[in-house]
């Protein structure tokens, strides 16, 4: 078959998105997700499962315009009014994105999952892509991380509300601002942290790049009270597998074992992982604040070493 030029596939550089080249230099990014409910409140889903599925536009520089629903409803009735939360939890938080949702699809099936296919536009040169990250670059992520290891307390019924509460905050918080700020100011790669965990999106970044990151994790990239559940053994199956699959091609260092835990964690509708040249990071991380974006310094990105991925203590 005779390649199509004009489709953008190489999915080592690009997120979980697609790329269409059209007009001149215009790009179209699509992308799709939807999953099992995260927390209990049918509104908060709705709003969760939309960030979620429009992060991947953003981890690419680009802007979210349009979105199609995607609901598989169970046979078993749910409460009332659950379906109809969901649904304006959706578009509460894409209308805050400025997404129009253009229709959308239900099917019948054995387990509730919900998101959105979204499209979204940018000019092809202001594209971020994973492969672009240069040593000497400095490394920022914009969420806490934790999700995984809190959502599961949260199925254990371990997890006190004020938890609850801001672990749904950070889910359903948009990578907007920093995706704006972060084409603004000339940011190189960046990529959205989701079920791979910090460490697995970290290095598929790495490698794309040709390049090593040097991580220096500390407690407050972390949500309040994740570090001690992950200590304390609760974790998603998702985090062993991401260590498993990921672990030989880290140098893991002296750094204390939770933490270490912690970066495999699986997130759900988790921030970005972000290159920014060393000359312009400082005012970088100040138009975060303006906008009021929690951040943190990850580290920096390396020359390629015989790992993609250098943990030090932080
Ligand atoms: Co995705
Ligand atoms: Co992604």
């Amino acid at each position: 078959m005779k390649k199509d030029r004009r489709v953008l596939v190489d999915h080592s550089s690009l997120d979980d998105a697609g790329v269409f080249a059209y007009g001149r230099g215009e790009a179209l990014v699509q992308t799709v997700d939807f999953f099992t409910p995260v927390v209990d409140d049918p509104y908060d889903f709705g709003q969760v499962a939309a960030a979620n599925a429009v992060s991947d536009v953003y981890a690419m520089g680009a802007t979210p315009i349009t979105a199609l629903a995607i609901l598989c409803v169970p046979e078993t009735p749910l409460p009332e009014g659950t379906l109809r939360a969901i649904l304006a939890g959706g578009q509460d938080k894409l209308k805050e994105a400025g997404v129009s949702i253009l229709g959308g699809h239900s099917v019948k099936d054995p387990e509730l999952k919900f998101g959105y296919a979204v499209t979204g536009v940018a000019p092809r040169r202001r594209l971020l892509t994973n492969a672009g990250a240069r040593a000497g670059d400095r490394l920022i992520l914009t969420k806490p991380l934790g999700a995984g290891v809190l959502a599961t307390a949260l199925k254990r019924g371990e997890l006190d509300p004020a938890a609850v509460r801001r672990m749904t905050r950070v889910m359903a918080t948009l990578n907007r601002a920093a995706s704006e700020a972060a084409v603004e100011y000339g940011a190189r790669a960046a990529t959205d942290v989701t079920g791979f965990g910090l460490i697995g999106h970290a290095l598929q970044m790495a490698d794309a790049s040709a390049v090593t990151f040097r991580l220096r994790p500390s407690r407050e990239w972390f949500q309040p009270r994740a570090l001690d559940l992950a200590a304390r053994g609760v974790a998603p199956g998702g985090l062993k597998s991401n260590r498993e699959f990921y672990g030989p091609r880290i140098r893991e260092g002296l750094i204390p074992e939770p933490l270490r835990l912690g970066l495999y964690d699986p997130q759900t509708s988790g921030g970005l992982l972000i290159a920014i040249p060393p000359r312009r990071a400082s005012a970088f991380r100040a138009a975060l604040r303006r906008r009021r974006v929690w951040h943190v310094d990850a580290g920096e990105v390396a020359p390629r070493s015989a790992v993609a991925i250098e943990l030090e203590a932080g």
